[in-house]
């Protein structure tokens, strides 16, 4: 039996079932029935369903279940609801992995600046590190050390605009870890909506984006886009 077996066996016979099918085929796959359990047992009840929906919930869990991250690096932290997410998913299913958040300096003015909030839910949490500075520039210096062994699922959620979003994806394409990619507010509409679409737009000027693939999920604001390596190793 492989080592990835027993620990999925060890997992179910606690009465848990990783949500993970087909790991070894082509595309990504959970179980939507048993990760539907556990947003709604472990997440909803703390982080509640703003400003990530269900399906956004389970795109997040799922990316981490896929991905079995050695870290996750997000920004921005807000509240800390995102970084709770990922705590609490890889928590439950037995990932072992650091989790960095990052937010802007309190100098610094943003709309949606924490203020003295920032990383409520997660500051008693010793495996989620918080840091305040740009998201892409703090990955960069702590991941640089690292390489294609490591793998790391990155969060961003912070300046909506595509120039930051398109600035973000081609810096962290540069950072030589093994990389998977969530971004949010990727939801696209016509331009009567008067919705922001730069985060999609971004997406789609990504230069490396054929080196991945893409999970959307595509219901509704706000959006979230998960990003895998097209060629699996
Ligand atoms: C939409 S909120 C993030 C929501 C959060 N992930 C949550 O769990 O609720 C955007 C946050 O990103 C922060 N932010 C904006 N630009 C940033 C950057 N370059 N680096 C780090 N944080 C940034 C803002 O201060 C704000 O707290």
């Amino acid at each position: 039996m492989s080592f990835i077996n027993k620990i999925k066996q060890s997992i179910s016979s606690m009465g848990k079932v990783y949500p993970v099918k087909n790991r070894n085929c082509t595309e990504f796959e959970i179980d939507n029935w048993e990760l539907s359990k556990f947003v709604l047992d472990k997440l909803v009840p703390v982080v509640g369903v703003h400003p990530y929906p269900l399906n956004e919930q389970l795109l997040m869990a799922g990316a981490v279940c896929w991905s079995k991250p050695d870290y996750v690096f997000e920004w921005g932290t807000h509240h800390g609801k995102s970084a709770r997410v990922f705590y609490e998913t890889s928590k439950y299913f037995n990932i072992n992995c650091g989790i960095h958040s990052v937010d802007l300096p309190d100098a610094i003015s943003h709309e949606e600046h924490p203020g003295n909030e920032r990383g409520k839910l997660v500051n008693h949490i010793p495996e989620v590190q918080l840091h305040q500075g740009d998201g892409v520039k703090i990955s960069q210096e702590y991941l640089s050390k690292y390489d294609n062994n490591t793998r790391v699922l990155f969060f961003c959620d912070g300046d909506h605009s595509f120039k930051s979003v398109i600035k973000e994806l081609e810096e962290i394409e540069k950072i030589p870890v093994k990389k998977y990619i969530l971004l949010h507010d990727t939801f696209f509409q016509s331009s009567k909506s008067n919705y922001n679409i730069g985060p999609y737009k971004a997406l789609l000027k990504f230069s490396s984006q054929d080196r991945y693939k893409k999970v959307h999920t595509n219901l509704g604001l706000p959006g979230m886009t998960f990003l895998y390596p097209a060629k699996q190793s």
